[in-house]
């Protein structure tokens, strides 16, 4: 008797902690509540090895999580794996297993970011092992999965300069010829910070303008691109939606520009972008826009947010906030109008929607042909969860549609 109220109080204990109320367009949400419930007992975790003294929550998590999910560099019939370092960055290169017939073609490549807010993961884990296994057998082609720095050890613009340096090394002719790619036909992309880096390192490509560094496509999902309206209508309408919650981004944001965590509510509020900070110019407020750049259907009836007073130093303090290599959305449109083709990825229930929305629009309206693939049932990073034992239907979908949408274009 005494084991089973014991039993009972634990369940109602565990669903407690488990249960979230979620909206039912979401895909299967009672999955989504367990994997919520295994990030939030690793910020748990983390915090508390924090308050002991044991270091800095967010590397502590990174390392929990790294423990458990990177796996070796295990080649297999079909696909070569191997590690090493591209400009002193570490990568993991992922090549089709059969020789290449010289003769015959060169292969494609792709270019691959990992998410994690600039802090966290690895494309050494399994998730995105597996994706980039799965890109190999589908398209014969090289991936390359860079490992770059991580907050709070490195931050802007050191995450940026690896990320840069890996691909400019990556595409030089001699290192193209090493692993017999096609320089016409490899593309950068990215999930999440790995998609903001991906922007912001075509961005700089197009700037320089040098033939010998071009991309020929760029896919970015769920990519993260501005850090100056935290009230978009994708942060007010999903900013309770796992996994990735409103202040978890804002927080992430600053650590990446290596300022204090206690300023997050203060980017909440949007007190940076208050009507009376003249340092900021209403061409850059413009490029933010989203009652312009995001269609009717997405606005609802959220009311934008801007108070009429704000905090002035903030801007002043971290000017990386107003610089497009840590917020690619902010580029002048003469260096969107040299972007190659793009396909952006967007989920419903992500407070990222709209970074990706008004991204694929300010490229449209400058000339750049768009692919957008938006998830009605998404929900932010499904797409590395396509794979045992966290196996969304909208990850494997949208992975899918991911790959097919490169073997056709690329
Ligand atoms: C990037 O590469 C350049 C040229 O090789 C080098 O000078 C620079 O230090 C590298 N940047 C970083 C942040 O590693
Ligand atoms: C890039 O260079 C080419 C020729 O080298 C030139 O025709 C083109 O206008 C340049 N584009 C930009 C954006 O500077
Ligand atoms: C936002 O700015 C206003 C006016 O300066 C200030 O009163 C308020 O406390 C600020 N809010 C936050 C969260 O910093």
């Amino acid at each position: 008797m005494k084991f089973f109220t014991a039993t009972l109080l634990l369940s109602g204990v565990l669903a407690y902690y488990v249960y979230l109320p979620l909206p039912n367009t979401i895909c299967e949400p009672w999955k989504l509540m367990i994997l919520d419930a295994v990030f939030r007992s690793f910020m748990h975790v983390g915090n508390l090895a924090h308050d002991l003294g044991l270091g800095h929550p967010i590397r502590i998590i990174n390392y929990m999580m790294l423990k458990v999910e990177v796996i070796g560099p295990q080649s297999s019939q079909t696909v070569q794996v191997t590690d090493t370092f591209f400009a002193g960055v570490p990568v993991r290169v992922f090549e089709p297993a059969t020789p290449v017939e010289q003769q015959h073609h060169l292969r494609r490549a792709v270019v691959y970011f990992h998410g994690g807010g600039w802090a966290l993961l690895s494309g050494r884990m399994r998730s995105y092992d597996l994706l980039c296994r799965n890109m190999v057998e589908e398209m014969d082609a090289v991936i390359v999965s860079v490992d770059y720095s991580l907050a709070p050890d490195a931050h802007f613009p050191q995450q940026y300069f690896d990320a840069l340096n890996a691909s400019t090394f990556f595409l030089s002719p001699e290192v193209l010829a090493q692993y017999s790619v096609d320089p016409e036909r490899v593309a950068i992309s990215g999930d999440s910070a790995g998609g903001n880096l991906a922007a912001a390192v075509v961005q700089q490509m197009v700037s320089e303008n040098k033939t010998s560094t071009k991309f020929k496509l760029q896919a970015l999902i769920y990519p993260v691109l501005q850090a100056l309206d935290f009230n978009t209508p994708s942060y007010q309408q999903n900013g309770d939606t796992p996994i990735l919650y409103r202040p978890m981004m804002a927080r992430f944001w600053l650590e990446y520009l290596n300022a204090s965590p206690s300023l997050v509510p203060l980017l909440l509020a949007n007190n940076h972008t208050a009507l009376d900070l003249a340092r900021l110019p209403q061409a850059v407020r413009a490029r933010v826009d989203w009652t312009r750049l995001v269609s009717p259907d997405f606005q609802k009836e959220y009311r934008r947010v801007s108070p009429a007073r704000g905090s002035a130093g903030v801007l002043e303090e971290l000017p990386a906030l107003l610089d497009a290599r840590a917020a690619p959305l902010l580029a002048e449109e003469e260096v969107l109008r040299a972007a190659p083709p793009t396909y952006i990825m967007t989920c419903e229930h992500d407070v990222l929607r709209d970074d990706g929305l008004m991204y694929a629009r300010r490229l449209e309206d400058a000339g750049v042909a768009v692919t957008r693939d938006h998830y009605e049932d998404g929900f932010h990073a499904c797409m590395v969860f396509s794979f045992w034992p966290a196996k969304f239907s909208v990850g494997t979908r949208s992975m899918w549609n991911y790959i097919r949408w490169l073997n056709k274009h690329l």
